[in-house]
């Protein structure tokens, strides 16, 4: 029976700028296999998909092996394309480390696998955070603005980052690579984890504490949980003090934006940096220190070869009957 490997990745196909020997690896891989499989295997590219727009299961005819974005894989939609369902997908591959998108219960329950590529974009979002940090703290957007209208500077200077206290919330991968970039600046370190890693704060001098105190006493907050819900809300910003700046490289949902805005409008904070794109349409960020973008804080060219051979490599191994290697619902291989 024919099979149907279905690339949804937005980057899947992206231009290397930095790296062209690596530009086309991963469409290769693929190529390979469907070149080997006398027929058998067809790839389909569907790169320009909108990952918001809700699925069709007729989008999934066939389809054995998504290399998947961030479009919402749901216990219906499962239980209509999956091989234990009512149709032949095997393998979600994401393109990617968040899971968010998939309900793992369900897939397992309808066999489907679901692998991911854990740790490419790590030093790249946390460069981007590190980045980000630098703008809240220097006003970036707002000078950008003054500047660029011919205007000479406006509002107060910059803060100074060395040797402030940096409080982390969510000390996984990015975490700790962005303790690894701010350390040059003689950053004091707290952080806060459900799950606490206390060799790696030995190590790095780092002291695991509440929320409230890094709300409280932190100079700088950056967030880089993989929960999915709200950590930082009104009650939090409360503690917090007027130069107080916040960062959120890591899912929109972790902050509650209209809090935040308030917060920063009224000056109770010193600014907030977010990668994401920014919902609040009827918040206006003009002349705040408030800086957004789209969730790129993976898309460098490091981050994206990275991505793209990861979640091929899934889809290859799966096709020739191996266990990827990132399993993000091993039962399924167990069952
Ligand atoms: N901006 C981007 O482009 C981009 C790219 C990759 C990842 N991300 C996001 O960055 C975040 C971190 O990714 P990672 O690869 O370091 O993940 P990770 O799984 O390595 O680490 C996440 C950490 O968050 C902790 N955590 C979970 N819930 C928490 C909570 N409620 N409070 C405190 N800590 C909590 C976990 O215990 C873990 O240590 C994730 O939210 C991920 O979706 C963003």
């Amino acid at each position: 029976m024919k099979q149907k490997i279905l690339v949804l990745a937005t980057s899947f196909l992206d231009e290397m700028i930095t790296h062209p020997k690596e530009e086309g690896k991963a469409k290769q891989m693929l190529d390979q296999l469907a070149n080997s499989s006398n027929g058998q295997i067809e790839i389909e590219y569907r790169c320009g998909r909108y990952p918001g727009a809700p699925l069709q299961a007729e989008e999934f005819k066939d389809v054995t092996a998504v290399i998947a974005d961030l479009e919402q894989y749901d216990r219906e939609f499962l239980s209509r394309v999956s091989k234990n369902g009512g149709g032949s997908l095997g393998i979600i591959s994401r393109y990617g480390i968040g899971c968010t998108s998939v309900d793992l219960d369900a897939a397992t329950e309808f066999g489907v696998i679901v692998a991911n590529a854990p740790g490419c974009n790590a030093l790249p979002t946390a460069e981007w955070t590190q980045s980000t940090i630098m703008d809240v703290a220097g006003r970036r957007i707002l000078q950008y603005n003054t500047a660029s209208a011919g205007k000479s500077k406006e509002g107060p200077s910059r803060l100074d980052i060395t040797g402030k206290t940096l409080g982390v919330i969510g000390t996984g991968t990015i975490g700790k690579y962005v303790v690894k970039l701010m350390k040059g600046y003689d950053v004091n370190i707290l952080a806060y984890d459900i799950y606490p890693d206390h060799q790696w704060a030995n190590d790095n001098n780092a002291r695991y504490t509440s929320l409230e105190e890094i709300c409280s006493n932190a100079d700088i907050i950056t967030l880089h949980a993989s929960s999915s819900e709200v950590i930082i809300g009104h009650g939090e910003i409360d503690l917090m003090k007027p130069t107080t700046l916040l960062v959120n490289c890591a899912r929109g949902i972790l902050v509650d934006n209209r809090a935040v805005y308030k917060a920063v409008k009224n000056e109770k904070i010193w600014g907030y940096g977010l990668d994401e794109i920014w919902t609040e349409k009827d918040l206006s960020l003009d002349g705040l220190n408030i800086i957004v973008s789209s969730h790129v804080g993976s898309d460098s060219d490091m981050g994206k070869i990275g991505m793209q051979v990861m979640s091929a490599e899934a889809v290859v191994d799966y096709m020739s009957g191996k266990a990827p290697k990132h399993l993000v619902n091993q039962e399924v291989i167990n069952k």
